[in-house]
């Protein structure tokens, strides 16, 4: 079949994205600026929520209790790994929320269909992470069953297993982690809104991070699984004591890293081989006059050593 062959642009796959939520039902709101007015908890935002934290406590959003969107982001943590195939400074997330509408029995399943039915996927190549439950909430079970039953849908007999390293062995497609893993909250303040959530992992089918060597988790650096989305479910929030207390409404926030999955939709490993980047790092070569050096991509560690700067640059 030859369409299968015409690869999605970036631009395509936010079109995708954009119709997908509509036929969903859900208004989109505009991207924000990167500096936050009246809102000291950080400098830039870093995800697609900020604008909503008021209405994912139950204040009533103008545009309704769904909502999407395509928001630029700057996260300074990652900036040690700017160089590699797929860590950025800033990005693009895609996102979508339910102000305490539909919880987890839509959003899962549809954040599959998004991924597979509309942007083309391999089901085969997906895995997916939950929390395992702590102290301030459960082991998420709902999500477990509802992911085996998404699976099912696809023709695949998911299982569940607590150790990361059980990824790419037997049925083993759900994965339980901890805090550090699937809890989301943007800081650590009285008043900051939080809860559990569930993971999307690609399979790269290489370790993207040439440096690794040894066994493979599922959530561990050697890159051979790149998460690709995360569902929160917002569900608490600090009080003064820094306890995590309930929310009068749970709600759902989605957010997807758009260059990681452009380059798992587009077929490649290194996010610079995007068409998002490409334009970029021919503009930085006629400014330099310097050649990015295009090396076979098995060969990663050189690759990434070889075009070190145009990549921060193009990064930042
Ligand atoms: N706000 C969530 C995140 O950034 C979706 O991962």
């Amino acid at each position: 079949n030859l369409l299968i062959l015409i690869m999605k642009t970036s631009n395509e796959i936010k079109k995708e994205f954009i119709n997908f939520m509509e036929d969903r039902v859900h208004k989109m709101i505009p991207n924000i600026s990167l500096i936050l007015i009246n809102d000291p908890s950080l400098l830039f935002v870093n995800s697609g929520m900020f604008p909503l934290v008021n209405y994912l406590m139950g204040e009533e959003h103008p545009m309704g209790k769904r909502l999407f969107n395509i928001q630029r982001c700057v996260r300074t943590q990652d900036i040690e790994e700017v160089g590699d195939t797929r860590h950025h400074t800033l990005f693009e997330m895609i996102g979508n929320w339910s102000l305490g509408d539909y919880f987890k029995e839509m959003q899962l399943p549809g954040f599959m269909e998004l991924y597979v039915k509309r942007f083309g996927l391999d089901v085969n190549k997906i895995y997916v992470t939950v929390f395992k439950g702590d102290e301030v909430a459960p082991r998420d079970d709902e999500s477990i069953e509802l992911w085996k039953k998404i699976y099912k849908e696809y023709g695949i007999e998911a299982e569940y297993s607590e150790d990361p390293y059980d990824v790419g062995k037997g049925n083993f497609r759900i994965f339980g982690l901890d805090k550090g893993d699937n809890w989301w909250q943007r800081g650590n303040t009285p008043g900051e809104v939080g809860g559990p959530d569930s993971e999307m992992f690609f399979d790269m089918g290489v370790n993207t991070n040439p440096n690794h060597t040894g066994p493979v988790a599922i959530n561990d650096e050697s890159g051979r699984y790149v998460e690709i989305g995360n569902s929160v479910f917002i569900q608490f929030k600090l009080d003064e004591n820094l306890n995590w207390q309930q929310l009068s409404q749970k709600n759902v926030d989605f957010g997807g890293g758009f260059e990681r999955m452009v380059s798992v939709i587009q077929g490649v490993i290194d996010n610079y081989d995007t068409d998002l980047f490409k334009p970029i790092i021919k503009h930085i070569e006629e400014l330099s006059g310097k050649i990015w050096k295009d090396t076979e991509i098995t060969d990663l560690k050189v690759r990434e050593a070889q075009n070190f700067n145009f990549r921060a640059v193009a990064d930042h």
